[in-house]
C-alpha cells in the first residue's frame, strides 16, 4: 500500500510513521514520498533520515488553504506517486474539492482531540482551556466537512488537575504517535490491490 505524506510542520508524526516503517510496524505500507506545504518544515530532513523522498510543494498565494493552479500541482504530483493512502500528518490546509474527489476515500488525517469535539485550529488548547477531563486523538477519512469525515480510530488521554498545556500536548502527541502509525498499519492489511 503505497503512503503519500503530507505535513506542514515539524513532522514528530511522520516520524513516528517512518520509524514504526523502519522497525516492520506499518503491515503492507510502504512510505513512497513526503510533501511539505512550507520549505522550513522540519518534516522534509525526515526524508534524508529515511531514505524517502521529501519536497516543497508551493501552495501560494492562500495561507489555509490549496486552490488554483496550487492545487492543481499538488493533485499532478500526488497523483504521480501513485498514492493508495495519502495521509495529513499536521497538514495545516482544508482541503475541498477536486483534491478530495482525486483521492477520493484515500485520505485521511489526524487531528489533536476527540472529535466531534474540539475541530478546527488548536485542538489542544481547546480541550485545556475548556476544562474536560478526557481528551486525545483522532484519525478520519478526509470529506468535505472540515474534520467531520468518518473516524477510524481514537485514543483517549486524561487530563490531570496538575496538567499544563505543554503537559497535556506532550500527553496528546505521544498518543498520536502510537495511534497514526497503528492506523495506518491495520488499514494495510485490509487493503487490496487496485481497490
Ligand atoms: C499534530 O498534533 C496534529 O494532530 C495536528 O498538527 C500536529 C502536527 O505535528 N494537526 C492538526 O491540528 C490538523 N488540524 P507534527 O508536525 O509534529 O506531526
Amino acid at each position: 500500500m503505497r503512503v503519500v505524506i503530507l505535513g506542514s510542520g515539524r513532522g514528530s508524526n511522520a516520524e513516528a510513521i517512518l520509524k514504526a516503517q523502519k522497525e516492520n510496524r506499518l503491515g503492507r505500507a510502504e512510505v513512497v514520498q513526503i510533501f511539505a506545504d512550507r520549505p522550513d518544515a522540519g518534516l522534509l530532513e525526515l526524508g534524508a533520515r529515511f531514505g524517502v523522498p521529501a519536497h516543497f510543494l508551493d501552495p501560494a498565494p492562500y495561507k489555509s488553504k490549496l486552490d488554483g493552479a496550487a492545487e492543481q500541482a499538488y493533485i499532478a504530483a500526488i497523483t504521480a506517486c501513485r498514492p493508495d493512502l495519502v495521509v495529513l500528518a499536521g497538514f495545516m490546509r482544508v482541503l475541498k474539492m477536486p483534491f478530495i474527489a482525486a483521492f477520493e476515500r484515500r485520505i485521511i488525517n489526524l487531528h489533536p482531540s476527540l472529535l466531534p469535539s474540539f475541530p478546527g485550529l488548536d485542538g489542544i488548547g481547546q480541550a485545556f482551556r475548556r476544562g474536560v477531563k478526557v481528551t486525545g486523538c483522532t484519525v478520519h477519512y478526509v470529506t468535505l466537512e472540515v474534520d467531520g469525515g468518518p473516524i477510524i480510530d481514537q485514543a483517549a488521554v486524561r487530563i490531570e488537575e496538575t496538567d499544563t498545556l505543554e503537559s497535556l500536548t506532550a500527553k496528546v502527541h505521544a498518543a498520536e504517535h502510537h495511534l497514526l502509525p497503528t492506523v495506518i498499519a491495520r488499514l494495510s492489511e485490509r487493503w487490496t490491490p487496485g481497490e
